[in-house]
């Protein structure tokens, strides 16, 4: 593990930068993974533009939608062993908080979110918590398997829903979480729209086979109705991050519907309040992903539940990472970006 890798460094201003560096070796209880391949996130992109600044400052590796292959394994780790792949959970816990204590270690009041509070996998090795890992098939592909994390977002964000088969669900926004959520949901056997202004997304999602609606086209609620016989959605995600979206959300959800609430929204959006009485709403925070989704998460990649191929969009080496970002930062085609980080077959 002496050997001098490549490792991409954010140092502001839209710039990354590849360098040698020593791997850092598994310290007690921690695990040194070969990154194979390392998706883009939306939060990737909120780094890229200096949003995160304050947060992630300009020495750090990001990245954390990752597949690798076990290099070494750290004192007292016999959970996996060199060889296994794997994917990172990126979530650091304290173990002490309220929110830990009733087990929720995944909204942990202090949590660390690997990538960002910490080094993470845009580096040839990466060394994590043992905690963290996951062990995957051995005949996953490996750039299937960098789709995982964000689709253990989509099955959080489903499983939260109690999505029932039959059940008519919208889906605002057709990003690579929405769509991840609408493809998460279809194979729960929701019946699944998807409301999408962009019409490169449209078209993905169309080849995707989902029903879609442009809602700068159609008016969504009407056309919800009209598919439902006026019942309106079971289950709406609102995972545009947009005040139309919210305003979509409560228009379209049917009586004692429940509402995802899967965006991160920059500013307080203002929500219809008066269908909630009216209508015996719900609204469902969901953030991130527990252990369970990210087992679910493997199980739908690896079976082809998600059509991984159509998603994955762009796939860059390290050393074009720059390119990468800002292609992604441009295209209007483009939904997922992976870098590849290493040979890792
Ligand atoms: N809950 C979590 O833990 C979690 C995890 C990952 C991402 N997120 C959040 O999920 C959201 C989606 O992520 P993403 O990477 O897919 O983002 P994205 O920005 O790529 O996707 C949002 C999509 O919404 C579409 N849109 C915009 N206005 C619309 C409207 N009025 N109606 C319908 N569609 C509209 C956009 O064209 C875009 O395709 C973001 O807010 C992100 O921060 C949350
Ligand atoms: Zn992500
Ligand atoms: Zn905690």
């Amino acid at each position: 593990m002496s050997d001098a890798i490549s490792a991409a460094y954010y140092r502001g201003d839209k710039t990354f930068t590849v360098e040698q560096t020593e791997p850092q070796a598994p310290g007690s209880g921690e695990v040194s993974i070969r990154v194979a391949y390392c998706g883009i996130c939306g939060t990737d992109m909120h780094v890229y533009h200096g949003n995160m600044d304050a947060r992630v400052g300009f020495e750090r590796v990001i990245g954390h939608e990752m597949s690798g292959v076990v290099e070494a394994v750290g004192e007292g780790v016999d959970t996996v062993a060199p060889g296994q792949k794997v994917v990172v959970r990126p979530l650091d816990h304290c173990g002490q908080c309220p929110a830990c204590r009733a087990g929720h270690t995944h909204i942990c009041h202090k949590l660390k979110f690997l990538g960002l509070d910490s080094d993470g996998a845009m580096q040839e090795i990466w060394t994590v918590p043992a905690h963290t890992l996951h062990a995957l098939p051995d005949d996953l592909r490996m750039d299937h398997a960098a789709l995982i994390e964000p689709v253990a977002v989509a099955c959080h964000d489903v499983r939260l829903s109690e999505l029932r088969p039959g059940e008519d669900v919208v889906v605002i926004g057709g990003g690579p979480i929405g769509i991840l959520v609408a493809m998460v949901a279809r194979d729960a056997g929701g019946e699944v729209v998807i409301s999408e202004v962009n019409p490169n997304r449209l078209a993905i999602a169309e080849n995707l086979g989902f029903d879609t609606v442009n809602p700068a086209r159609t008016d969504l609620a009407a056309e919800i109705n009209a598919r439902t016989g006026d019942k309106g959605a079971d289950v709406v995600f609102e995972v545009s991050g947009t005040q139309p979206g919210v305003d979509a959300m409560t228009a379209v959800a049917g009586t004692r519907a429940r509402i995802v609430m899967v965006a991160i929204h920059a500013q307080k959006p203002q929500i219809d309040l008066f269908q909630f009485f009216w209508r015996e709403l719900r609204l469902i925070g969901a953030r991130v992903y527990e252990p369970e989704d990210y087992e679910q998460a493997i199980a739908i990649v690896a079976s082809g539940g998600v059509d991984a191929d159509t998603v994955i969009t762009d796939v860059s080496p390290l050393s074009e990472i720059q390119a990468a970002f800002e292609a992604l930062d441009t295209s209007p085609t483009a939904m997922k970006s992976l870098i590849r980080v290493g040979e890792v077959a």
